[in-house]
């Protein structure tokens, strides 16, 4: 853990199921006329909420303007440079909200970047090469799990290239954030918890980290905490919406924590066979989580007895006792949440994993986050093995 760090957290949030039947109210005080209102198309299609929030926020502006982002996969860059040209024929346009899961949160954001810097939206992927401010933005998530909300990261893919890269850091957080679990409990099963599984893997690899800081380690454990003992309600009890505002939080939190010390080897993994195998970025990081502790616990590394007093404390069992137990209840939410133990549903298997392998070769700098030594060559490549047949 570091002792010596920088830490920031540029993002005002607003916070309470129901919060945005004030959104149009909200908009209105900050002196918004002409606003963008970016939303996920599924979200557009199915959720009752949305066309009531529509109705008061095209109320309170004089000129509201919707775009439906499509589908749920990762954009690319193309698409973005797609809804730019639109984004900047308009004369005026004083802010954007949008409400929608990870991508058309990142999508949004980047969007409100290229309003005001020219050019291919390639040019600004990378890190700090956006130089104008964006125009504000409001992010409203309706899945609780990528917390792009309050990130300065934005994810897009670069279709020719084959290869997720993202737009991140100065400018690319969103002014404003909105938690309200109205909107997430629309969401289907699978995807509240491919992406509620996301956020665990956030905090836990967040907490990981060798740039990990106290600050990063405070927000993870609560987020921890709000996580474990939230995740199995979207299975036991999916109506209970203070259970889903408290996984928005943790969501929130852990991804505050994620992007102020870094990732590692779980959401590293996720990248490729996203990108190559289509497995949802959620999922892989949840596949392969319970696994790395796991190796790290084998090894030695038993900083897990940390979380493990936050929801079961043992005050007699050594580190290494309570790493384990940890270990133990990671894999009994896994099952609890019927997360798949193999990536073989998406044609991932032992006859092509050489080439898996290839693909996660160049991940080794984000291996060595880990906080004990993983290969990619070897170490990795038995991690497939363990969830391969
Ligand atoms: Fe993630």
């Amino acid at each position: 853990m570091r002792d010596k760090f920088f830490f920031q957290l540029d993002n005002r949030l607003h916070y309470g199921v129901g919060w945005s039947r004030g959104l149009g109210d909200f908009v209105k005080s900050l002196g918004w006329q002409h606003v963008a209102l970016l939303v996920d198309e599924g979200v557009a299609a199915h959720s009752a909420y949305y066309k009531e929030i529509k109705l008061l926020l095209g109320a309170a502006v004089g000129e509201l303007t919707e775009f439906q982002l499509r589908g749920n996969e990762e954009p690319s860059y193309d698409y973005l440079d797609e809804l730019a040209g639109k984004l900047r024929a308009f004369a005026k346009l004083d802010g954007i909200v949008a409400i929608g899961g990870g991508s058309a949160l990142d999508t949004a954001k980047a969007l409100a970047c290229l309003r005001t810097n020219p050019g291919p939206a390639l040019q600004y992927r990378g890190f700090d090469n956006v130089k104008v401010p964006p125009v504000p933005s409001i992010c409203v998530p309706s899945t609780a799990g990528t917390g792009s909300e309050v990130t300065i990261n934005a994810v897009f893919t670069d279709t020719e290239e084959k290869r997720k890269l993202g737009i991140n850091g100065r400018y690319l957080n969103a002014t404003y954030a909105v938690l309200d679990a109205e909107w997430t409990m629309s969401a289907p099963a699978s995807v509240a918890i491919s992406s509620g599984m996301d956020a665990l893997v956030h905090t836990l690899e967040s907490f990981m980290t060798g740039n990990a800081n106290p600050l990063t380690r405070a927000l993870n454990r609560e987020a921890f905490r709000l996580l474990y003992t939230n995740l199995p309600s979207l299975v036991d009890a999916p109506n209970d919406k203070n259970k889903r505002q408290a996984l928005l939080l943790g969501s929130y939190l852990a991804a505050a924590g994620l992007f102020n010390s870094g990732s590692g080897i779980a959401g590293a993994l996720s990248y490729p066979i996203g990108v190559h195998f289509k497995v949802p970025h959620g999922i892989a990081g949840g596949i392969f989580i319970a696994s790395v502790v796991d190796f790290n616990v084998a090894r030695g590394w038993h900083d897990y007895a940390e979380l493990l007093d936050i929801v079961e404390p043992h005050p007699d069992w050594t580190a290494e006792q309570k790493s384990k137990r940890f270990a133990e209840l990671l894999h009994a939410l896994s099952a609890h949440l019927d997360v798949p133990k193999t990536l073989e549903r998406w044609g991932i298997t032992r006859k092509n994993l050489d080439h898996v392998v290839s693909l996660v070769v160049p991940l080794q700098g984000a291996f060595n986050q880990n906080p004990v030594p993983f290969k990619a060559e070897t170490d990795a490549r038995d991690m497939l093995m363990r969830h391969t047949n």
